[in-house]
């Protein structure tokens, strides 16, 4: 069976909850589709009001982060539960910004996966190497390890459901993104990665997004790749582009 695109947008730490609601109520009849899931993931203080702005429409609205304990003495963080209970869907787990500016490390990230999971959120687990890997030749090596650690513990059944985007740190913001081989090519890396560790049911089921740089000019080219089921689109996504980059067809 084939795969349903799914194309999230990666608001970051931008849109305050006003500018957020503008944003929906720009975006409502750009964006919709019958062919790939549409999905928000947006600052944690947007969910609410993100969450009744498109009530009635085909966007689904997921978080940015959560912390994996279930309640308590955590200052400042959000759990899975009240992502849940506010109408959120999915949420971005081990992004590169989160890696890098927050030091979050593929032990904590395990446990966040397994938590989003069995909370019923689907996780948009993200991996990707910097441009010195890249050089080094280590892209593949460095990725694998990312998503056997980040997956440690989690059934074939629950990674079906999930989605993983590939994000080369060098193509994040920087208008350079990478060619439509490179992106297929990891994307095809991780997917062959899913069916060593499971088999090739589950490598089948889940879905790859492919993340930097994507705008409404690419988007055709590397979301036709045969192993990109979409992408996680940062900047492009809080424009009208991004209605272009959702009917990329
Ligand atoms: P840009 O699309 O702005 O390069 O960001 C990509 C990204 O990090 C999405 O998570």
């Amino acid at each position: 069976m084939a795969r349903r695109k799914i194309i999230a947008g990666n608001w970051k730490m931008n849109m305050t909850p006003s500018q957020a609601v503008e944003l929906c109520n720009t975006l409502k009849d750009l964006v919709v589709t019958d062919e790939a899931d549409v999905v928000y993931c947006v600052p944690a203080i947007d969910i609410i009001p993100v969450v009744e702005a498109v009530k009635g429409t085909n966007v689904e609205v997921g978080a940015e982060n959560m912390y994996f304990e279930d309640k308590g003495a955590y200052t400042g963080e959000i759990c899975a539960s009240m992502l849940v209970d506010a109408g959120v869907k999915y949420v971005i787990i081990g992004h590169s910004e989160r890696r890098d500016y927050f030091r979050e490390c593929d032990c904590l990230l395990n446990k966040k996966v397994k938590k989003a999971l069995e909370a019923g959120l689907t996780p948009i687990l993200c991996c990707g190497e910097s441009l010195e890997q890249r050089e080094m030749g280590v892209t593949m090596d460095w990725i694998r390890l990312q998503i056997k650690s980040d997956l440690v513990g989690v059934t074939a059944d629950q990674v079906k459901g999930m989605v993983i985007a590939y994000e080369p740190i060098w193509a994040i913001g920087t208008g350079k993104t990478a060619t439509t081989q490179q992106a297929q090519e990891v994307c095809k890396g991780i997917r062959d990665c899913i069916a060593e560790i499971y088999d090739t049911d589950t490598a089948e089921a889940v879905r790859i997004q492919y993340g930097g740089s994507v705008n409404a000019g690419n988007a055709a080219e590397l979301f036709a790749q045969p192993d990109i089921d979409g992408g996680l689109v940062g900047g492009a996504s809080l424009k009208a582009d991004f209605g272009k980059i959702v009917n990329y067809k």
